[in-house]
């Protein structure tokens, strides 16, 4: 399931961010990557310890948090620290699958998260830059995907998926990992899909005595599907 989650950063956090990041200092990309995506990763990248990717991430957290689609639909048990790219000049990357677990190293000990998600959280917007999409091939088919600024994509961690080049302009991004309460991509999207159903019912139909029922049927499902 791919899910667009809008507007995760209002107009004055995006600015903030959009300002830093112009003169933020981006290294080789590669240093982040796994072997097999080493080879096919072009793009620049800040550093984890950077003092600037901590600072944006920690407003970037602070924004998901109070976030309620990004959380019906992750369901986050632990959120991998935000990493922050920049793409211009041709640079790309390839197809490649996501490693499937990565350690916060900034937990003492480092603290493995599986990554059941990936997400990207767009700085720039598409018509600041050419190419630059972001394709995924997940179980429903192949997808291209460039938000507006602001705006971010939830994506499973199990897909393939690639950067194509950025031919004009430049194209500056967070993309995290997140490990989910529910492991399971299609147990998660039946829940969000019923938490939707619930919330439009409540709005339609404010006290409809089945809103009792299916709340109860979608705890019951979180309880047995979840592990904490
Ligand atoms: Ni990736």
């Amino acid at each position: 399931m791919l899910v667009h989650v809008a507007d995760v950063l209002d107009a004055n956090e995006l600015a903030h961010c959009r300002q830093r990041l112009a003169h933020a200092g981006w290294k080789d990309g590669k240093s982040t990557a796994g072997y097999q995506s080493a080879q096919v990763k072009h793009n620049g990248q800040l550093a984890e310890d950077d003092a600037l990717a901590i600072e944006l991430g920690e407003l970037i957290l602070a924004a998901l948090a109070r976030n309620t689609t990004f959380f019906a639909a992750a369901l986050p048990r632990t959120i991998y620290p935000p990493l922050f790219n920049r793409y211009s000049g041709g640079e790309h990357f390839g197809l490649h699958v996501d490693n499937a677990i990565r350690y916060d190293r900034r937990q003492q000990p480092a603290l493995p998260i599986r990554t059941d998600l990936s997400a990207t959280l767009f700085f720039a917007d598409p018509e600041e830059y050419e190419g630059g999409e972001l394709v995924i091939e997940d179980s429903y088919g192949t997808h291209s995907v460039k938000l507006p600024a602001g705006d971010l994509v939830l994506y499973p961690g199990s897909s393939l998926h690639k950067v194509t080049p950025v031919v004009r302009g430049a194209r500056i991004a967070s993309f995290f990992w997140l490990q989910s309460l529910v492991r399971s991509d299609e147990q998660r999207r039946q829940l969000f899909e019923l938490d939707v159903a619930i919330q439009a019912l409540t709005a339609r139909v404010p006290g409809a005595p089945e809103l009792v029922s299916l709340t109860g049927i979608y705890h019951n499902l979180l309880r047995a599907w979840a592990d904490v």
